[in-house]
């Protein structure tokens, strides 16, 4: 695991955006895409580059359940508003959370990812520990699956909505072993609410009940953070 302190956010957002650049650059086509605050600032940033994805796929960690796509607070509306308006992609896979039969809708977005090899995965962290919408406790073995979400990740996610009542219940996330098939993974973990998570990674405990604990079982991790580690 590769450990980058960048303690001003301005510097760090443009490390990851070189970090996509250098990946582009060597022919890497295949990206894993996450949402929520943390990825705001590298949208904003990827918005601005010259970088171009048109010959590109994309495959998100999750979606909501229980919201339609076009609700505002989806990822696929996320994800359209954020990055592919202004950088479109060849082909983007989010999972449908709003498939009749939402376990088939999980299955089949795991067969789709196992048709192909994700070069660069990009993923955020709960406060808990959840790494895409895999909770605490979910097996390190995990596929795709429909997921009830924590009240803590619901809660943290009530900012985005107008009350907690609107946020919804249930997700479709890739699993834990989904995203460890990515050839290399870049986490980014901005602010204090993520310190738990980040000391967990960093002290190199591998525990199922502290879901990012598992990219210490990934050859290829980087870790971008604005967190000072010194204690660690
Ligand atoms: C989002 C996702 C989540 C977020 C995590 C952190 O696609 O999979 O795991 O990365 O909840 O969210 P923020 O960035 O809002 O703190």
């Amino acid at each position: 695991m590769k450990l980058e302190i960048i303690q001003n956010q301005e510097e760090l957002y443009n490390r990851a955006v070189d970090i996509i650049f250098n990946f582009l650059k060597n022919g890497a086509t295949t990206y894993g895409l996450a949402t929520g605050g943390t990825m705001l600032p590298l949208y904003e940033c990827l918005r601005n580059s010259k970088l171009d994805f048109s010959h590109c796929r994309s495959v998100n960690l999750d979606e909501y359940v229980g919201i339609p796509k076009g609700h505002p607070e989806s990822y696929h509306s996320y994800m359209k508003r954020q990055l592919f308006d202004a950088k479109p992609f060849k082909v983007t896979f989010i999972p449908n959370g709003e498939a009749q039969d939402i376990r088939k809708e999980a299955n089949d977005y795991e067969e789709l990812l196992k048709s192909l090899t994700v070069n660069l995965q990009i993923v955020g962290v709960g406060e808990n520990g959840h790494i895409g919408f895999n909770e605490p406790g979910t097996s390190f073995d995990s596929e795709s699956h429909v997921v009830e979400l924590a009240a803590s990740t619901r809660e943290a996610n009530a900012r985005f909505f107008d009350s907690i009542e609107e946020v919804p219940k249930m997700a479709i996330t890739m699993g834990i072993s989904t995203i460890l098939r990515a050839e290399c993974i870049l986490l980014i973990a901005i602010g204090e609410k993520k310190r738990f998570a980040l000391e967990a990674l960093l002290k190199g405990v591998i525990t199922e009940d502290i879901p990012v604990t598992s990219l210490l079982q990934h050859p290829n991790v980087i870790v971008l953070t604005d967190l000072n580690m010194d204690d660690i």
